[in-house]
């Protein structure tokens, strides 16, 4: 594909360029491929919203090289600090309260009083932010309410050459978007992800819950329909007929070409990694209806299940 780049110094410098004159383009994460633009430029963000199509009122998520960047722009705790040391770089994202002299573009966080700051891994990313001197707004590189890519081809399947700049990172190796946890206000997780509330609660020493409903759009990953390869989906299935793209998890289910194996071994990690590759193929390969079978509501399998949730609504 021609915009398609390996990560290469030659490369990692065009998408420097690119950045600096406020143009949008793909990166990898350790979670999955995202729109990346200056977080201090309105420019930049409109142009983000514009190609996702994503509705205004739901807020991007800040990505730092460090904490010496983040400091600049929200305020920190004692609670952060210990969720930071244990987890950052990685796939959780806390809500902090941004300070007011904070040059991120307040059409990156919805106009609120809070953002949304990520940490993230994948090294190819990691390099990147370390050579700019403005933080990334990266938002999923999908469609508004599609699934999300976790490969550089994926996102040719979402934006054709609408996206000229796509930085090749390899496959996503966790799969599925961040856990994002409120540090403003009570503390909650507001979208599941593979550091479940259990780990989160260990470190922090109490129980943590997780959000189920909100009157305000508070997380709109959490609400309405999302994360949806635009098929009708019906879950805790036990069997499905063949013309049903049919997903199974674990080594009870025979090979056919309708069955889909999220993880033969029954790892819940491996499935987590299949999910969006999968929904993916069989959107595809054109199945005009998906069964899943009931997936254990543990670790990764409770953000398994929140996306498979959103995806069926
Ligand atoms: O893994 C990830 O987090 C990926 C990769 C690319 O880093 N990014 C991602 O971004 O999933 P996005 O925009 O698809 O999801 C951002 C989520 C949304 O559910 C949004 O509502 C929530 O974060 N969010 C952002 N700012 C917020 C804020 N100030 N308060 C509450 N929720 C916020
Ligand atoms: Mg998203």
């Amino acid at each position: 594909m021609k915009n398609i780049y390996k990560n290469s110094l030659v490369n990692l410098n065009k998408a420097k360029k690119f950045l600096k004159k406020n143009n949008i383009i793909a990166v990898p994460t350790e979670t999955v491929y995202g729109l990346a633009g200056n977080a201090y430029s309105n420019t930049s963000i409109k142009k983000i919203y514009k190609l996702k199509k994503r509705p205004k009122k739901n807020p991007l998520i800040i990505h730092y090289h460090n904490l010496q960047a983040l400091k600049k722009d929200a305020n920190i705790d004692e609670k952060f600090l210990t969720l930071y040391k244990k987890f950052s770089p990685g796939p959780l994202t806390y809500v902090l309260q941004k300070k007011k002299e904070s040059k991120i573009s307040s059409l990156a966080n919805a106009n609120l009083k809070s953002i949304a700051v990520r940490f993230p891994k994948n090294v190819v990313i990691r390099n990147l932010l370390k050579q700019l001197n403005f933080p990334l707004a990266i938002p999923s590189a999908n469609i508004s309410s599609n699934v999300s890519p976790i490969k550089a081809i994926d996102v040719v399947d979402e934006f054709g050459k609408k996206i000229s700049f796509i930085l090749d990172g390899g496959r996503s190796k966790i799969g599925l978007e961040s856990t994002v946890i409120s540090l403003y206000g009570k503390t909650k997780i507001l979208r599941p992800g593979a550091i479940s509330h259990k780990k989160i609660g260990k470190v922090l020493k109490t129980n943590i819950s997780i959000l189920k409903k909100t009157k305000k759009l508070r997380s709109p990953g959490l609400l309405k329909r999302h994360y949806s390869p635009g098929i009708p989906i019906k879950l805790n299935c036990k069997k499905a007929d063949s013309k049903t793209a049919f997903v199974v998890f674990g080594k009870k289910y025979k090979k056919a070409k309708n069955i889909f194996n999220l993880s033969l071994k029954g790892s819940l990690e491996e499935a987590a990694k299949n999910l969006y590759k999968t929904l993916r193929k069989i959107k595809n390969l054109k199945y005009k209806k998906i069964n899943v079978v009931k997936i254990p509501n543990q670790n990764i399998g409770i953000a398994i299940n929140d996306r498979l949730k959103r995806a069926s609504y």
